[in-house]
């Protein structure tokens, strides 16, 4: 694919040169571009146009009126509500639609008038980059490109920038994400982190011989049986202030094949999705380095691959965790935990704020929740409140779940410390995170984000094509900003 930004001065436009134009619509009303005056072409008439089509203004859907004064334009309604979510989301669909129907000279106005909302201009342009975005990496036929004409106002500049400084670093690291497993090895998304150093990180990669050293027993036995050593990333941005950092993990399984514990073979490709978790803290923090943040925040990516082979971890084996505790492996397929336990372990002697991981952890979340949900549990209730806001305004659900007594019971084992399976079987994504929770001193604020029905789509929709969502990054970029770590 061949995508080209070009940034236009807003009074130097001509508008007959672009083969479309998208408009966002409150409801039926569209919000037009000043620059429409000029060019004598009044909001009543175009309005009298929408009036005679059957569009009703309802959320992300659209019109096309072609040929009107000239110009190809495409309405796309935000619904009831403008806010910074639903012009992000009405612009990707306004993208993906112009994509659609091989429109290649598109024309954007991502400035609003009297619309007083912070910022919204970079999240228009973060939802365009995504809705022009198409994994083709493994296509030999790259056909298709597009150019995408942003008409910008001086004073949107710089938030013009910062969403198309998102959005690129969004097709990167999604074209990971997306990546098969025989690319995307933990070792190629090593160097990709290590690669960040450039970008003002301080970046320390754990290969297999420092985590032997350094005792993580659950990452590297869930390695055991694949050829691709697994390694431990820790990312480090410090910040003007340096206090106590926030610190962000992400499960990075390259590929969960379930181990000794085979997983059915059904759908097992798309389980090269289970290092979505490590996708978007890595995604999160790259942005980060475009920012001028006060708190130092740390991003640690536990990667590795879950395979069956001659030396894999077997159901009964017992191993030692980085903080000490031992684990009754019971089933080879609950990886993600035991990596979870070492990089809580490391995580916890930073004396961090706070922490938060997030993980494809459990399928029993897709029970619970199915896909409109991410589960989020933890020891401390304003940390979760103030997650699930953040996600309320990107349109990223969280979803509260218990972390009983029960539950953490239920993970006790007769043989070792822990299991890492539950006694019961029941309420897996729960007793998970219970499990987790003998990782995390409890005086420190931490909340688990389990997305495995969050972190890809097998379907195409308007906002998002099949493959990875990068679920979390936008949530937590709204949280960092609000939590006084960036200073814009
Ligand atoms: N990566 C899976 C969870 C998963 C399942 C993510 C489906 C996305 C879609 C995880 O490692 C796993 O296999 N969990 C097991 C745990 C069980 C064996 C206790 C599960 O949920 O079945
Ligand atoms: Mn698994
Ligand atoms: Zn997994």
């Amino acid at each position: 694919m061949n995508i080209k930004t070009i940034k236009k001065n807003s009074n130097k436009i001509i508008l007959s040169e672009y083969d479309l134009i998208i408009i966002p619509c409150h409801r039926k009303n569209p919000l037009l571009p000043i620059i429409f005056e000029e060019f004598k072409i009044k909001k009543n008439d175009i309005k009298k146009l929408i009036k005679k089509t059957h569009f009703e203004g309802e959320k992300n859907k659209t019109l096309l009126l072609t040929n009107v004064f000239n110009l190809n334009i495409i309405f796309v309604s935000c619904g009831d509500v403008i806010n910074n979510s639903s012009l992000e989301n009405a612009f990707t669909v306004g993208a993906k639609e112009a994509l659609r129907m091989k429109y290649k000279n598109l024309l954007v106005f991502p400035h609003i008038d009297n619309l007083k909302i912070d910022n919204y201009e970079s999240f228009i342009v973060r939802g365009l980059i995504w809705g022009i975005y198409k994994f083709d990496n493994f296509k030999t036929d790259k056909k298709s490109s597009i150019t995408l004409n942003i008409a910008y106002e001086k004073s949107s500049l710089s938030k013009i920038n910062y969403g198309l400084t998102q959005g690129k670093i969004i097709h990167k690291i999604a074209n990971i994400a997306n990546s098969p497993a025989n690319y995307a090895t933990p070792l190629y998304i090593a160097k990709y982190a290590q690669n960040l150093v450039k970008k003002g990180f301080e970046v320390n990669v754990l290969r297999k011989k420092e985590l032997i050293k350094k005792k993580c027993g659950g990452i590297l036995s869930v390695a055991e049986g694949s050829i691709n050593e697994p390694n431990l990333v820790i990312l480090k941005k410090i910040g003007k202030i340096d206090t106590s950092p926030i610190i962000i993990i992400g499960k990075t399984v390259t590929f969960d094949s379930g181990g000794i514990s085979l997983k059915p073979n059904k759908n097992m490709g798309w389980m090269r999705y289970d290092k979505c978790g490590g996708m978007a803290v890595l995604g999160l923090m790259e942005i980060l380095s475009n920012l001028n943040i006060n708190r130092s925040v740390i991003g640690i990516l536990g990667i590795a691959e879950n395979m069956p082979g001659g030396n894999a971890t077997k159901p009964g084996d017992i191993i030692t965790s980085f903080n000490g505790k031992t684990i009754e492996i019971l089933n080879t397929d609950a990886e993600g935990r035991l990596i979870l336990a070492d990089a809580l372990g490391i995580a916890s002697k930073y004396n961090p704020e706070c922490i938060i991981d997030i993980a494809t952890l459990t399928g029993a979340v897709i029970s619970t929740l199915g896909n409109s949900a991410a589960g989020i549990l933890g020891n401390n209730k304003n940390l979760i409140n103030i997650l699930q806001k953040c996600g309320e305004e990107t349109g990223e659900r969280l979803w509260e779940l218990p972390i009983y007594k029960d539950f953490i019971d239920d993970m006790k084992s007769d043989f070792a410390d822990l299991s890492n399976m539950s006694k019961s079987g029941n309420a897996g994504t729960a007793t998970a995170a219970a499990f987790l929770s003998n990782f995390v001193p409890s005086n420190i604020p931490w909340a688990h984000i389990d997305i495995a029905g969050m972190a890809w789509q097998t379907n195409n929709s308007e906002t998002q094509d099949s493959g990875a969502t990068l679920f979390g990054i936008r949530l937590l970029l709204n949280w960092l900003s609000r939590n006084n770590v960036i200073n814009n």
